[in-house]
């Protein structure tokens, strides 16, 4: 963690945020600009250029270190002790909070929902216990009273002090600003000449902080590039209606601070959304992405995910397919940092709740060794 002294571009073009807006430094911005040359070549295309938020932190990195730095800060700035959030028992939202917010002093109690196996649910389920957090088992019936309970039970056991409450994915308006400033870095690489401006950004639509954040940021940073998200979690959320209504709603929250933010408006028709990538649901992988990510792999010695990445790298090959745009400049936001994995000791195994328990004992889904770390050679 850096301190003092560190700023945003998003902060040097308005101000007023900086004063009237929470905001602790956690992460190393701003994140390099890769030309995926070799992966270009293979599949025809010569601009492609990845922008690495895999490394917005050398540890515990991905996409939702930039909402994080928002949002943790709220939480010290209420001299909140607890974090309370919701998302499935794998989760990097989960485990990245858990991370971050650990080395705050502050605890994360995390209600979680079942998800198919996978060896990166291990990891994150292992760096989330190992940091501290407590993992509460629900279901769609029980999240909301089980979140409900946890708040009210620690705001009396806190004498009173209400712990903060983080929706699913970490996405809330505050939290989309760190996407937002995301845009505005761009726009500085743009005009240093580490990338022509993007035609087209392609980034994973889970919870659609990172998306609405983008979408408004690029208007405000004086971009024209479009983004493009590609739906991994479920087709009737992951809407451009809805990510436009995020990203309005961000714009609002941050005139709130300083008036001088501008009265641009996101449209549903400024957005593109591909849903022919997410196979069966959410995190459950399909072999486009899983071939996809092993070329992303050999070529550029990325490792991606099968929830997220390899599904987005799928709809944006299959969205440059249909537009014949392959000449165009295209932007792959690549939000996965894999973190390396220790079997879960056997002490920690056996205090954990069985449904808990199951992920470290079953088998992982089909396709898992596709999207697993691996030396390239180089
Ligand atoms: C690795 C990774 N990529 C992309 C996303 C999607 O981002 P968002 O939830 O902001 O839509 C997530 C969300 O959890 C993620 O963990």
């Amino acid at each position: 963690m850096t301190e003092t002294g560190a700023t945003l571009p998003l902060f040097n073009a308005y101000p007023g945020l900086r004063e009237a807006i929470a905001w602790v430094s956690i992460g190393e911005w701003p994140t390099p600009v890769q030309h995926a040359r070799n992966f270009g070549r293979r599949v025809g295309l010569p601009n492609i250029y990845v922008k690495r938020e895999d490394m917005s932190h050398p540890e515990c990195g991905g996409n939702k270190t930039r909402g994080l730095e928002f949002l943790l800060a709220e939480a010290q700035r209420r001299g909140t002790r607890t974090i309370v959030t919701f998302s499935s028992v794998g989760s990097h939202h989960i485990c990245r909070t858990a991370w971050h917010a650990a080395r705050l002093d502050i605890r994360t109690v995390a209600i979680v929902m079942n998800q198919p196996n996978a060896q990166y649910v291990r990891s994150h389920l292992l760096w989330g216990l190992r940091a501290g957090a407590r993992y509460i088992p629900a279901n769609f019936a029980t999240v909301l009273p089980k979140g409900l309970y946890e708040l009210l039970r620690l705001r009396n056991r806190e004498g009173g002090h209400m712990p903060l409450l983080i929706p699913p994915g970490g996405t809330s308006p505050m939290a989309c600003l760190g996407h937002v400033n995301a845009a505005f870095e761009l726009a500085q690489q743009v005009r240093s000449g580490q990338l022509p401006e993007p035609d087209f950004l392609y980034v994973p639509l889970g919870s659609l902080g990172t998306a609405a954040g983008l979408a408004l940021g690029c208007k405000l940073a004086g971009l024209r590039t479009r983004v493009i998200g590609v739906v991994v979690s479920y087709r009737w959320y992951c809407t451009a209606g809805r990510v436009a209504r995020l990203a309005r709603r961000t714009r609002d929250f941050m005139w709130r601070a300083d008036h001088r933010v501008p009265d641009v408006q996101v449209r549903a028709s400024d957005l593109s959304v591909v849903s022919t990538a997410l196979g069966s649901g959410y995190a459950w992988f399909t072999r486009e992405a899983a071939e996809w990510s092993c070329i992303f792999r050999d070529e550029e010695g990325l490792c991606i995910d099968g929830t997220y990445g390899g599904k987005a790298l799928d709809g944006a090959l299959r969205f440059i397919r249909q537009l014949q745009v392959s000449d165009h400049v295209h932007l792959f936001w690549h939000t996965y940092h894999p973190l390396p994995y220790d079997d879960c000791p056997a002490s920690l195994l056996s205090t954990l709740d069985r449904r808990l328990r199951r992920y470290f004992e079953d088998p992982v889904q089909p396709l898992d060794d596709q999207f697993r770390e691996r030396t390239v050679p180089s």
